[in-house]
């Protein structure tokens, strides 16, 4: 090939790998796959290896990441980067609109431009004839740092904007930051190789600007959304709406939650809607953003100090606080789990005050490095359960104290045991030990199991307490008298627990299964397993091979299985069960009126049902056979999106999995 031919062939080349990283990260609507994009930029490589003068700066195969800096330029920005002013509460949010349309002199309602507040680092991408010469960060707002050669390594980042009607130089703004995936992902493999991890995707994506060797940005799975402008050289649209549309035209990404409203109640309404997706969203944010849409408008209201008179960040209560450990307590579960729980000082966070969190296990304490005495920083995210993130180093006083797993149960007083091949300590003391007792009591009542209204866990802990629970039989032993007895119970609710525990006495085989509490026999297992055997004593007397036969049952349950039923106690207990009424249909139709009809299906639930909780959703699914998994792959089924179904449902569109509609829902479940 000669020169001219080469570099046309490179021309095109780009034209096509630029359009694919259109494609994908500004329509996010991909059309070509992953292997041919892989084959042209290899083609590319190998080209601009042999004509190495065609490897231009702004060609797609320098983002790899070129030689280290030692240290980052100083960059002036010619108009300055703002920050914005906060609000926490809608009244301040109402003062808001109220003070520009005082300025303005308006009565009608104010256009706004309305998106996420991103949580991630600010970054400034100046283009001079479409390519991409320098990116700096924000700095103090008026002198940021150039980081040009960790932002050419970023995909989303064009390194030349299409078309051909861009202004001379424009500069975009916008976030550089770190999806919730890539951020977990990005943890783990750290913490597998034991280095440092990020306590958020913040932190990560600002690290990562900041690196001096652009090889290492290149690994990050860092992305971009631009919000705004600084020096331009050329004509744009008036207003902000009309931008966004012109700046993806040109190949820059632009946040798909973005939208134009009317008057502050939209933005209001704006903000509750992304306020419930906020833990669907593939990215973090800590708030909404509103900006008058009307560039003129704009320009009569100004700046008061650093920030704009015209914009406002909304912000959603904080997901993650600090606190201090005042003591790490443990606690016993249903299968003698010593699990250590840190009680905290009270903290708001998410929404809730959270008093105390898991520890999970010795080694996860280890990991962290917590401490009685530690200031932590602790997260709530949606529903969530509260978690540790990090301890705060410097806040770390002197008189610190670290944890001892005790060496007997702290309930019974047995000795414990730690299998080597495991990370929990147990309780050896069985049903002995009261705690466990109370957890198999209450897993054996619970909606999932044997379904007893009305025995929650405070009236176990009283049961058990006074000694009148000792085994799950137990509970059908109890009588009028005994409960009146108690000082919880005035006499109906007495006889309505003792209706809802006859009304359970009538049950399914997989039910009873599940409510036993055999370990790692779950719902689904315990419905497989009803179906296989199609009765109890069959069940019972099955050797590990023959456990092994059902779907879904490895060596470990199988053991677990096989175990269970050999302890003569848990055997007398089941004997009890039966002479007290509690009573089952086998054979045919053991495992209920479901059938597999779904089985080797997988689903996807996501956003809100109006005819069920999702919960519900995944119980009549997975009784028709089919998996109910929480991430959405190529291996997924289906997704089943509800309303405001946020970033599964987006998943499932990438990868083309067939989504459902909360209709398809019920007409699948109601099929003869
Ligand atoms: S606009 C004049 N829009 O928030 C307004 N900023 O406090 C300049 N940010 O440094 C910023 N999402 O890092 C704007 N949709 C958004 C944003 C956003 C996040 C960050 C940005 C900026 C800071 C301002």
């Amino acid at each position: 090939m000669d020169r001219e031919a080469a570099r046309a062939r490179a021309e095109a080349l780009r034209s096509k790998i630029e359009e694919a990283d259109y494609r994908y990260y500004v329509l996010a609507d991909p059309t070509i796959p992953d292997a041919e994009y892989d084959r042209l930029m290899r083609s590319l490589e190998e080209l601009e290896s042999e004509f190495p003068e065609l490897a231009s700066e702004d060609s797609p195969t320098q983002r790899v990441g070129g030689e280290p800096v030692s240290g980052f330029d100083k960059v002036r920005h010619s108009v300055p980067m703002l920050s914005l002013g906060n609000a926490f509460s809608e009244e301040e949010v109402r003062d808001f609109d109220r003070r520009i349309r005082e300025r303005l002199d308006r009565e009608e309602p104010i256009r706004f431009a309305v998106e996420p507040k991103l949580d991630g680092v600010a970054l400034s991408l100046r283009y001079e004839n479409g390519s991409l010469v320098r990116a700096a960060t924000r700095g103090d707002g008026t002198t940021g740092e150039d980081v040009t050669h960790n932002a050419r390594t970023i995909d989303a980042i064009p390194l030349r904007l299409r078309g051909e009607e861009y202004p001379k130089v424009l500069e975009v703004r916008g976030e550089v930051y770190m999806p919730k995936a890539g951020f977990e992902a990005f943890n783990e493999a750290a913490a597998e190789r034991g280095d440092k991890t990020f306590a958020n995707p913040r932190n990560a994506a600002a690290g990562s600007l900041r690196q001096h060797d652009p090889k290492l940005t290149a690994e990050r799975p860092l992305a971009f959304f631009a919000y705004g402008l600084g020096e331009v050289d050329g004509a744009i649209p008036d207003a902000h709406g009309a931008l966004l549309a012109e700046l993806r035209e040109w190949g820059l990404p632009v946040c798909p939650e973005t939208r134009s409203v009317d008057g502050i109640d939209g933005c209001l309404e704006y903000y509750r809607d992304l306020g419930d997706r906020r833990n669907d969203l593939a990215y973090e944010i800590d708030g909404a953003v509103y900006k008058v849409d009307d560039f003129r408008l704009r320009e009569e209201l100004g700046f008061v100090s650093k920030a704009p008179r015209w914009a406002l960040a909304h912000k959603y209560p904080a997901q993650e606080e600090l606190t201090r450990v005042v003591t790490i307590e443990v606690q016993v579960g249903r299968t003698g789990a010593l699990t250590p729980v840190a009680r905290l000082e009270p903290v708001f966070v998410g929404g809730v005050t959270v008093t105390n969190v898991t520890l999970h296990n010795e080694d996860e304490i280890r990991r962290k490095d917590v401490r009685v005495g530690d200031t932590v920083v602790v997260r709530r995210a949606g529903d969530v359960i509260p978690q540790i993130v990090s301890v705060v180093p410097d806040r770390r006083p002197d008189d610190t104290v670290e944890f001892q797993m005790p060496e007997t149960c702290p309930v019974c007083d047995s000795a414990v045991a730690r299998m080597a091949d495991e990370a929990v300590t147990r309780c050896t003391g069985g049903l002995f030990c009261a705690a466990q007792r109370k957890a198999a009591l209450q897993h054996f009542a619970s909606r999932g199991a044997m379904d007893i209204e009305g025995l929650g866990d405070k009236l176990i802990d009283q049961f058990v307490e006074n000694d009148l629970l000792d085994t799950v039989a137990d509970i059908y032993r109890l009588d009028k008298e005994t409960l009146v007895d108690l000082d919880r119970l005035a006499e109906k609710s007495a006889q309505n627990l003792l209706d809802a525990i006859d009304r359970s006495r009538e049950t399914e085989l997989p039910r009873l299964l599940f409510a036993l509490g055999i370990r790692e026999v779950g719902e689904a297992t315990a419905r497989a397993l009803a179906r296989h055997f199609g009765n109890l004593d069959g069940l019972m007397a099955a050797s590990r091979e023959a456990l092994e036969e059902v779907p879904d049952v490895g060596p470990v349950v199988a053991e677990h299985i096989a175990a269970f039923f050999s302890e003569p106690h848990n055997r007398e207990v089941i004997s009890e069960l039966r002479q007290l009424g509690v009573k089952w249909p086998e054979g045919e139709g053991a495992a209920g009126p479901e059938s597999d009809r779904l089985a080797g299906r997988t689903y996807v639930l996501t956003g809100t049902l109006e005819s069920m909780t999702r919960d519900e959703a995944k119980d009549r699914l997975m009784a028709l056979g089919a998996k109910v998994t929480g991430s959405v792959s190529k291996k997924t089924s289906a997704v089943i999106a509800g309303e405001k179904a946020g970033s599964k449902l987006t998943r499932a569109e990438e990868l083309g999995v067939e989504i459902l509609s909360e209709a398809d829902l019920l007409a699948l479940l109601e099929e003869g």
